[in-house]
C-alpha cells in the first residue's frame, strides 16, 4: 500500500507576510527624521505628483508622501546602477508614495484556510489509481480514498478558527505530483486531462496576454484572490466562447459572504462563488470595481458562471506548473517583496522572496529570455503602470522563486 502524503499548506503560510515585512530591508522605515532631501529629488517628486494627478489632503500627508517617494527613488536608482541585475525598477506606479510596509500588507490577499489539505500522487510504482484523501471540514476527519480528493468547504473559510459552519459546499480538489525527479515526471498521472504515461510535449513558450481583459488595480484592498480568479473566467469567455466580457470582481467582493473580504482570501472561495452564483457584468457603467466592499445586491444579474475549477498542490515543481500553463492561464500565489513594488521590466528575481505565498497573480504564459533566463509571464493587479502595462516576467526554473509553483488554480 502506498503512502499517502498530506501536506498542510498553512504551514507555508502561517508566518506569511508578517515575517517578510519584518525581514526585508528594515532600513526603509528608519531615518525618517534625518532624510536630507535634495532639490533634484524634490523636483522629481513634484513632476511625478503632477503626472499622476496626485493631491494630498494635508501638507503633512504630502510631506509623508514625499519622504516615501524619495526613499523609493533612492532604492530604485541604486538598484538600477547594479551590473548583475536581471530586471530594472521604476517609480511609475501610483503607489510609490505609500509606506511600502503598509502597501505590502494591504496587497497581500492570498490566504489559505487553516484546514485545507492536498494529497499528493501515490508512488510511481503503483497501479496508477489516483489515491487521495477525503477531507471533511465539518468533522476534520481524514479518510483514504481512491477517488479524487473531495473537500467540504464552508462559506467561512476566511476565518479558519470558526467552528460554526453555516454553508457547506462540495468542491473537488484534484492533486498532482510532489517534486519528482525529471525521469518520473513522465508518469505524472493526475495532471488534468493527461492520462497517458508519456510526458506531454510542451511548447517552449506560450503567451495568453492578448486574450486577457484590462489589468486592474486592487486599491487598498487585498482582493487579488478575487481579481485573479475572475480573470480565468474572462479568459475562458474570450477563448472558448468567443465573447469579450469584463466580469465583476466587485460583485464577488460584495457578495462573497465575508465580513472583511479585503483582508485576503482563498481563490477557491471566489471561484466557488462564480460556480454557484455566477458573476455580473463588470464593464464600464455596470458593476465596476471600486475596491471598497459594499453590501451585496442579492438580485444581481449574473452574466457568466463556471461548471468547475480545480486546485493543485505543486510542491514547487515548476514543470508541473508549466504543464498547466501550456493549456490555459493559472492562478498562483507568490511571496511579496518590496522590490516587487518597483519592478519595471526584465525577469524579476529577488533573493528576499520566500516560499510563503501571500499574493495571488495569474500566470498567463512562460518563455525564455536570452539574457535573463526562463520566465513566467504574470498578470498582476497593481494597475497598468506597474511592470510592462501591468504584466511582469518572473524567473522560472530558479528553485521555485517566490513560491510561484506551490499552489495552482484553473478552470476545469
Ligand atoms: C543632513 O544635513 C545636515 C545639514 O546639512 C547634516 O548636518 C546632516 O549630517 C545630514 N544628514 C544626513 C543623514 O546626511
Ligand atoms: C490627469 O488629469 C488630466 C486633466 O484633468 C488628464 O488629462 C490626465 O489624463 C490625468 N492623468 C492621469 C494619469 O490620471
Ligand atoms: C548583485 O551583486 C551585488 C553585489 O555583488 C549583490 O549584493 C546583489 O545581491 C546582486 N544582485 C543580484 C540580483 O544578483
Ligand atoms: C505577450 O503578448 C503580448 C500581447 O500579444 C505582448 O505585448 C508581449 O510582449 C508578449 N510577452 C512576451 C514576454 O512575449
Ligand atoms: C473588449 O472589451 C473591452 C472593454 O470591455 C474593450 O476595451 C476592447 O476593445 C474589446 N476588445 C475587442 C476585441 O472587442
Ligand atoms: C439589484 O440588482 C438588480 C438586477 O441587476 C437591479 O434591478 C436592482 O436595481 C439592484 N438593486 C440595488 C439596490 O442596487
Ligand atoms: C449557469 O449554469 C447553468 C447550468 O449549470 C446554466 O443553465 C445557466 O444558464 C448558467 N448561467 C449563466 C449566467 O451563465
Ligand atoms: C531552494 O528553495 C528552498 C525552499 O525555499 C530552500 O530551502 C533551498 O535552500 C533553495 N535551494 C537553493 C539551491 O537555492
Amino acid at each position: 500500500m502506498e503512502k499517502v502524503h498530506l501536506i498542510t499548506i498553512s504551514l507555508l503560510l502561517i508566518a506569511s507576510f508578517y515575517s517578510i515585512v519584518q525581514s526585508i530591508d528594515a532600513s526603509v522605515t528608519k531615518s525618517h527624521k534625518c532624510l536630507n532631501i535634495t532639490d533634484a529629488e524634490r523636483e522629481k517628486f513634484y513632476e511625478w505628483k503632477e503626472e499622476k494627478n496626485k493631491t494630498y489632503k494635508t501638507p503633512e500627508a504630502e510631506e509623508k508622501a514625499l519622504k516615501n517617494f524619495v526613499k523609493a527613488l533612492r532604492k530604485i536608482e541604486s538598484f538600477n546602477n547594479q551590473m548583475n541585475k536581471t530586471y530594472s525598477q521604476s517609480y511609475d506606479p501610483e503607489f510609490i508614495d505609500k509606506d511600502p510596509e503598509k502597501f505590502i500588507r494591504e496587497q497581500a490577499g492570498f490566504k489559505i484556510p487553516k484546514n485545507v489539505k492536498f494529497s499528493t500522487l501515490p508512488n510511481d510504482d503503483d497501479d496508477g489509481s489516483n489515491s487521495g484523501v477525503e477531507y471533511d471540514a465539518s468533522t476534520t476527519e481524514l479518510t483514504s480514498s481512491t477517488t479524487k480528493q473531495k473537500i467540504v468547504k464552508s462559506a467561512q473559510l476566511k476565518d479558519p478558527k470558526t467552528t460554526k459552519i453555516t454553508t457547506l459546499k462540495t468542491t473537488t480538489f484534484k492533486t498532482t505530483t510532489s517534486r519528482r525527479k525529471p525521469s518520473t515526471i513522465q508518469n505524472a498521472r493526475t495532471t488534468p486531462k493527461i492520462t497517458t504515461t508519456k510526458a506531454p510535449k510542451l511548447p517552449t513558450s506560450v503567451n495568453y496576454t492578448k486574450y486577457m481583459q484590462s489589468v486592474m488595480e486592487q486599491g487598498q484592498c487585498g482582493s487579488c484572490y478575487i481579481i485573479s480568479s475572475v480573470a480565468l473566467v474572462e479568459y475562458d469567455s474570450k477563448v472558448n466562447r468567443n465573447i469579450n466580457q469584463t466580469l465583476s470582481s466587485q460583485n464577488v467582493l460584495d457578495c462573497i459572504n465575508d465580513d472583511d473580504p479585503c483582508s485576503g482570501g482563498w481563490p477557491g472561495v471566489a471561484l466557488d462563488f462564480v460556480k454557484y452564483n455566477g458573476v455580473a457584468d463588470g464593464s464600464k457603467g455596470k458593476y465596476v470595481y471600486t475596491g471598497i466592499p459594499q453590501s451585496c445586491n442579492k438580485t444581481f444579474t449574473p452574466l457568466r458562471n463556471i461548471s468547475n475549477w480545480c486546485s493543485y498542490f505543486l510542491s514547487g515543481n515548476e514543470y508541473e506548473l508549466q504543464k498547466l500553463v501550456a493549456k490555459q492561464p493559472v492562478v498562483v500565489g507568490v511571496s511579496l517583496t518590496f522590490n516587487m513594488m518597483y519592478y519595471k521590466k526584465g525577469v524579476f528575481y529577488d533573493e528576499a522572496c520566500t516560499n510563503n505565498i501571500d499574493h495571488a497573480v495569474v500566470v498567463v504564459g512562460y518563455g525564455t529570455d536570452g539574457a535573463n533566463g526562463d520566465y513566467w509571464i504574470i498578470r498582476n493587479s497593481w494597475g497598468i503602470n506597474w511592470g510592462v502595462k501591468g504584466y511582469g516576467l518572473f524567473s522560472r526554473n530558479r528553485n521555485n522563486s517566490c513560491g510561484i509553483a506551490n499552489v495552482a488554480f484553473t478552470l476545469c
